[in-house]
């Protein structure tokens, strides 16, 4: 009978253990490049969680897994992202795509085209988002290719 408890104590407390890890992401993976410079920034993981759902919510109709639906070329994979112009794989590049759009080659605005905070009147799922938030939703971007890695952006091989 003790061995018994002695044992379901120890599985209770070694899965709770390897459970509270596999959620918590390590301070490696949750660091970023904050700009082009290549200065970095290291999120939480309550921001990160944050930007999952944000992401979720107003990105993933479109962007579900990284990719593009509507334009496969232009994905949000680190390649993509570190080839527009100006370079949008950083938190600053992205947050100002998500301010003000533009073509992949930097000539035009696409907010009337691309949901942004510039253009949200037409598209409400924008209203209420903070620059909090749009950290958040940078952070959880940025940080996919490390944790499904080429998966996220990899389109119909893998979704
Ligand atoms: C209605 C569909 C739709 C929604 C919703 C949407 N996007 Fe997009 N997104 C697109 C399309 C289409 C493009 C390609 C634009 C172009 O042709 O330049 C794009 C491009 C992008 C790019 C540029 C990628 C690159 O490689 O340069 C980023 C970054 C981006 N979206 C982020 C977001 C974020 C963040 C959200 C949520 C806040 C979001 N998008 C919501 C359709 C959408």
């Amino acid at each position: 009978m003790a061995k018994k408890i002695i044992f379901l104590t120890f599985m209770i407390t070694f899965l709770h253990l390897t459970e509270v890890k596999g959620l918590e992401l390590d301070e490696l993976t949750r660091t970023v490049q904050l700009e082009a410079s290549g200065k970095t920034v290291t999120l939480t993981p309550e921001q990160l969680k944050r930007g999952k759902r944000l992401f979720n919510n107003a990105c993933s109709q479109c962007h579900n897994g990284g990719i593009t639906k509507t334009n496969p070329n232009i994905g949000l994979d680190t390649e993509s992202l570190s080839l527009a112009t100006p370079s949008r794989d950083h938190m600053n590049g992205l947050i100002d795509y998500m301010k003000d759009p533009t073509t992949y080659d930097g000539e035009y605005s696409i907010a009337e085209l691309h949901p942004s905070i510039k253009s949200a009147e037409i598209f409400p799922k924008m209203r209420n988002l903070t620059d909090e938030d749009l950290f958040a939703i940078a952070g959880h971007i940025l940080i996919q290719p490390k944790i499904v890695s080429e998966k996220w952006g990899g389109g119909k091989l893998y979704y």
